[in-house]
């Protein structure tokens, strides 16, 4: 049997954390006087904590000492973290665990490559860690989305080519680190943020498992 490597980004693709990252960073934009929209968010999505405050303060032509940004930083991740304190199964996002079984039943390798490094909290949270044979997220790598680095990992690590690697992503940061790596991108949301990637679906519900067998064949 063919074995391919499906890869997926945590946030915004199996659970719906993208909102209290927003919220989040909403608040330290609000401190800082900056106005932060959701069309702002979506250059802060799939990159690390520490760009993505660089990316704020670029927004507002502001500055920041390190003890500020520091200060910063940990802010919005207490917060994040208060956000996600009582997460459990239920904020998986509908149709993933569809995906999840079906792969796991028919023996598929499946990875996490995720930027953020409270992944494994969450994976825990939601009791699905156990599907993952590999996990790479943001205290693996040093080179955040678009770099390939989290995607070539996760590949590496199962012993999988990046060609025979399929990566589900909902920022045009990890649709771009996917293309670049040579792996087959399907972008999860808005076709006018994830143009790049080889398919787009507007969640896991309307991807058929036909899809998938598709790209077992490929
Ligand atoms: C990514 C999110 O998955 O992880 C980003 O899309 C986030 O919004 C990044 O900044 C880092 O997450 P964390 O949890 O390490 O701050
Ligand atoms: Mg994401």
């Amino acid at each position: 049997m063919n074995k391919k490597a499906f890869i997926f980004d945590l946030d915004g693709v199996i659970v719906d954390t993208a909102k209290y990252h927003f919220l989040a960073w909403r608040k330290v934009a609000d401190s800082l006087g900056i106005e932060f929209t959701p069309e702002h968010n979506e250059a802060l999505k799939g990159v690390s904590r520490v760009r993505s405050l660089e990316i704020i303060l670029e927004l507002g032509k502001a500055e920041a000492t390190q003890e500020d940004k520091d200060k910063w930083l940990k802010q919005k991740n207490d917060d994040y973290l208060a956000y996600i304190e009582n997460m459990d199964r239920s904020e998986i996002l509908p149709g993933v665990m569809h995906v999840l079984d079906y792969l796991r039943e028919n023996g598929q390798p499946i990875a996490l490559g995720s930027a953020s490094k409270n992944a494994r909290i969450i994976l825990e949270k939601t009791g699905i860690i156990d599907y993952f044979d590999v996990i790479v997220d943001g205290n693996d790598v040093t080179n955040a989305k678009p770099d390939p680095e989290v995607f070539e990992r996760a590949s590496r690590e199962l012993g999988i080519s990046n060609e025979n690697s399929i990566v589900f992503e909902d920022s045009f940061a990890g649709i771009d680190a996917a293309n670049i790596a040579g792996m087959t991108s399907v972008g999860i949301g808005e076709a006018k943020f994830l143009g790049k990637a080889q398919y787009i679906f507007p969640d896991f519900v309307t991807i058929d498992l036909s899809f998938i067998d598709t790209l077992v064949k490929k």
